[in-house]
């Protein structure tokens, strides 16, 4: 196994004379002060991975494809795809830095610790039976367990390092630590007593995540959290304000860099909810305070307990063929609302050159990019007509208003009443 050494750097990353016609790499912006930049599209990668179910070797392509186009920036997690989405990035990486297409300074390679799942539970599960399991392990069942104890930091960042075949990770993230809340509350425990303990433990994991920046493991770490920017009176939402104060109380040169949560068109309380009722959302804070802001889930909206969709399906003909009718009513009203879509961004946009022939995943992207306080929009771009897509959305023109574009867009979706 191959193993890189080195990091993303401010100099390395920086657009050059020769991005001109690569937008992901002439758009990029700086992730935290002094730090490396990133192209405003991320390549999420959790449904990536080595084997044909997961997309193999077409997400290999994909990731190559995005990488050559200028994307540094890559989002991945242990338990993405099995544990075979770092090996699959690992792999991508080696094979073009090897060909010189890349250096190892030029990307941004993000990855997180938290979840328990696949080789993960079999290790933590044999542990136990030896009688040195995982401290505060929360459970939810046989197959997810759920951790950010200091330990299980100190094993799990070996493991992914050695799965991507680096000496550094770039951005290290607490992998949904809500979880550890959510765990509080089926036991019963009042609210909050389960915050104070939840942020005294998190602040153990922060120092564990200080002396892996020391031992040059990780450069910078962050939390990922679907919470991050609930509103304050849900029992396992988690306050960036908080989380901030505590990595400063740690050490005013601390690496708590990057913040990672869900964002898109009907998820929008990061951008409109004011955080601690002290008028500040958690976007605004992130953007005052030098924190980088990637957001997830653009196209895979939770509404309800269900999930929208916000991409036209990209079904070939031959594939449509094959369908049942059943299916071929649910690919027709996809298409339809894809279209009702499409046209409401088109009239919010129409003063706006330049998005006439946007796709409902390009408006979605522009909107969710060029909106204050985001640095990077990760999407799970894992074909190369994906890639392809996104891209369009970058080579249209930067939206000034995104904020007013995207809270007229909100107001208007009949999902919103
Ligand atoms: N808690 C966390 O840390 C967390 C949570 C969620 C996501 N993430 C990160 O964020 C990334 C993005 O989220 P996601 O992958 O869940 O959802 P997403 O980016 O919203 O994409 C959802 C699905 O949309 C389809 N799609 C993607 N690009 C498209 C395009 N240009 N046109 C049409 N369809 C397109 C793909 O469907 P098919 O797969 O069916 O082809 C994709 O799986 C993840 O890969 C992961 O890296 C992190």
């Amino acid at each position: 196994m191959t193993f890189h050494n080195g990091f993303a750097t401010f100099q390395a990353t920086k657009p050059s004379n020769y991005s001109l016609g690569r937008v992901f790499e002439s758009r990029r912006r700086l992730l935290y002060k002094e730090g490396p930049h990133v192209s405003p599209v991320g390549f999420g990668s959790y449904r990536v991975g080595m084997s044909k179910h997961l997309g193999y070797p077409e997400c290999a392509q994909a990731l190559e494809s995005a990488l050559k186009k200028g994307i540094n920036l890559i989002d991945t997690s242990s338990n993405y795809g099995y544990g075979q989405s770092e090996m699959l990035i690992g792999k991508t990486l080696t094979k073009l830095i090897q060909e010189g297409v890349i250096r190892r300074e030029n990307i941004v390679v993000v990855s997180k610790v938290g979840y328990i799942q696949a080789s993960n539970i079999e290790l933590a599960k044999s542990k136990e039976l030896q009688g040195n399991g995982f401290f505060e392990v929360s459970k939810f069942g046989e197959e997810i367990w759920h951790c950010i104890h200091p330990d299980f930091i100190f094993d799990q960042i070996n493991r992914s390092l050695s799965r991507l075949g680096l000496e550094t990770i770039d951005v290290y993230l607490l992998h949904n630590p809500e979880y550890m809340l959510k765990k509080f509350e089926l036991e019963g425990m009042d609210v909050l007593n389960a915050k104070k303990l939840f942020y005294s433990r998190l602040k153990e994991s922060f120092m564990a995540l200080e002396s892996l920046v020391l031992e040059g493991k990780i450069k910078a770490y962050g939390v990922s959290s679907n919470n991050l920017g609930a509103p304050d009176d849900e029992y396992a939402s988690i306050s960036i304000r908080t989380v901030h104060e505590i990595a400063k109380s740690i050490s005013e040169n601390h690496h708590f860099k990057v913040a990672q949560f869900p964002m898109n068109w009907l998820e929008v309380s990061p951008a409109f909810y004011d955080i601690d009722g002290t008028g500040e959302s958690t976007l605004s804070y992130a953007q005052k305070n030098d924190i980088g802001v990637m957001l997830n889930r653009p196209f895979n909206a939770m509404f309800n307990d269900g999930l929208i969709r916000l991409s036209r399906p990209q079904v070939k003909k031959e594939e449509v063929e094959k369908l049942d009718e059943g299916m071929r009513l649910g690919l027709a009203n996809w298409t339809k609302l894809a279209t009702d879509l499409e046209s409401l961004a088109r009239d919010q946009l129409a003063d706006v050159p330049g998005y006439d022939d946007a796709t409902l995943s390009q408006f979605v992207v522009s909107t969710l990019a060029w909106y204050p306080g985001v640095t990077s929009v990760l999407c799970g771009i894992r074909k190369e007509v994906y890639v392809e897509d996104v891209e369009q959305a970058l080579v249209r023109p930067a939206l000034h208003r995104a904020r007013e574009h995207l809270y007229r867009i909100y107001e208007n979706l009949e999902f919103s009443t």
